[in-house]
């Protein structure tokens, strides 16, 4: 049962492999970012990452909260327009912004923007003049604190494609010419360390370092920056066996780090932004896989088969995440059968988890990967042609279908067929 669902009844409605999100715990994350931030600290602001999970069910929920949202493409800005989130609480981000990614933003009313780098500056500057409109923009710059569960996921060290680099002086220069740039105004600086971060030093570094760079920016420039972006990164247990970081006690211990070190310096405290993904949605997700084949290489271990994979999961394959399952069907059983559990896909590194410990399942039973909702269906693939998965929320022992699964005339929508060469 999840939330008064039992996985037997999703399975027959809406078919495996199926991703199923608790409304309760994803508006149980929304109601911390709000007691233990927005609403306890004045003059801050909270982005909901969206690349963790970007659609409409979760922006409602996001919006209801308060929060606003950042967007790295085209298709996310796209897709939140869709969904009815307002121009205004949407911020782009990205480290390639391209023309039409720029112009489509504009276009739309989208005006609050994170520079990563000199050539945006003039770009965004040009487009947004054309346009006869003001942007906000904050500069992310590079902190040189390197946080992250694994190094594809790094992003605050000095050899990084992300910001300005601040071991030497382009971040000064970035500034200076954002003050001049026509149509950009300049609200302050932004960074972000890594991501599936569990510990609140690195935070609290984080906090230090850009102090200091305001600081220095101040002397150098002369420009006070009014915010200042911290970031996302947040750690979430995806283990019974994980300790997470406590969002609550790292916002507090963060923001009393923040207000010394202003201090320290006597300019006016900015107002605090942070942007977390992950922690907002990872524990609400959970996907359900039917068990297929079981085969037992002798004397070496034990495949178990689900109808989805690497397709709905990725995060095995490329950052060697480890996720708990649990055998959904058998959950009174003893867990005395160790088994490999693997996908559908056509490749060996097609794995869910490399040694789990569930009763003996076989065909037909049901597994249930915990803490899914992040950077899973948001990482989906078609390879193989596999289908996209269906997302369904539960709350209150009720269950409803917020995205379809794919069909197979999906897969072949944007083929141009019947053509002769
Ligand atoms: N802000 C910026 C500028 C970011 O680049 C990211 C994540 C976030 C916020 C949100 O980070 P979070 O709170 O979710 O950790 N696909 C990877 C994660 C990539 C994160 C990229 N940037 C994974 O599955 O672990």
């Amino acid at each position: 049962m999840i939330e008064g669902v039992s996985v037997r009844e999703l399975q027959a409605t809406y078919g495996t492999p199926l991703y199923i999100m608790s409304e309760p715990e994803l508006e149980r994350r929304l109601d911390l970012v709000r007691n233990a931030f927005l609403d306890k600290y004045p003059n801050t602001y909270a982005l909901y990452a969206s690349k963790a999970m970007s659609i409409a069910a979760v922006y409602d929920k996001v919006m209801a909260a308060g929060l606003s949202i950042d967007v790295v493409s085209r298709g996310e800005m796209f897709v939140a327009l869709h969904a009815g989130v307002p121009a205004d609480r949407i911020h782009v981000h990205g480290s390639n912004k391209t023309v039409q990614d720029i112009t489509f933003a504009l276009e739309n009313g989208i005006t609050h923007f994170t520079i990563d780098n000199m050539r945006e500056i003039g770009l965004l500057s040009g487009l947004a003049a054309e346009q006869g409109v003001d942007v906000d923009v904050l500069l992310r710059i590079v902190p040189q604190v390197v946080g992250g569960a694994h190094e594809a996921i790094q992003t605050g060290g000095v050899d990084t494609k992300f910001g300005f680099p601040t071991h030497d002086d382009t971040y000064l220069e970035a500034i200076k010419a954002t003050l001049q740039a026509e149509r950009l105004q300049l609200r302050g600086i932004h960074c972000h360390v890594g991501s599936q971060i569990q510990e609140p030093t690195l935070f609290i570094n984080t906090v230090k370092t850009m102090v200091n760079f305001i600081e220095t920016i101040r002397q150098e420039t002369g420009y006070t920056a009014d915010v200042l972006n911290i970031g996302g990164g947040f750690g979430v247990a995806y283990l019974e066996s994980d300790d997470p970081l406590d969002f609550a006690d790292t916002m507090t211990q963060v923001m009393d780090t923040l207000v010394a070190e202003v201090e320290r310096f006597g300019f006016p405290l900015p107002k605090i932004g942070i942007e977390p993904g992950r922690w907002l949605v990872a524990n609400a997700g959970a996907t359900l896989y039917e068990v297929g084949t079981v085969k037992e290489v002798s004397g070496v271990r034990t495949y178990v088969s689900v109808d989805g994979g690497m397709t709905d999961n990725i995060r095995p394959a490329l950052y060697d995440a480890e996720y708990d399952v649990i055998a959904a069907t058998r959950m009174d059983e003893a867990k005395t059968f160790e088994a490999k559990i693997v996908g559908a896909c056509c490749e060996s590194g097609d794995i869910i988890s490399n040694r789990s410990l569930i009763p003996p399942v076989e065909a037909g039973d049901l597994l249930l990967v915990k803490a899914t909702g992040a950077y899973n269906f948001s990482m989906a693939s078609n390879y193989n042609q596999m289908l996209r998965p269906a997302v369904v929320f539960v709350k209150d022992g009720t269950h409803r279908l917020v995205v379809r699964r794919q069909t197979l005339e999906d897969l072949v929508a944007c083929e141009i067929v019947g053509q002769s060469t």
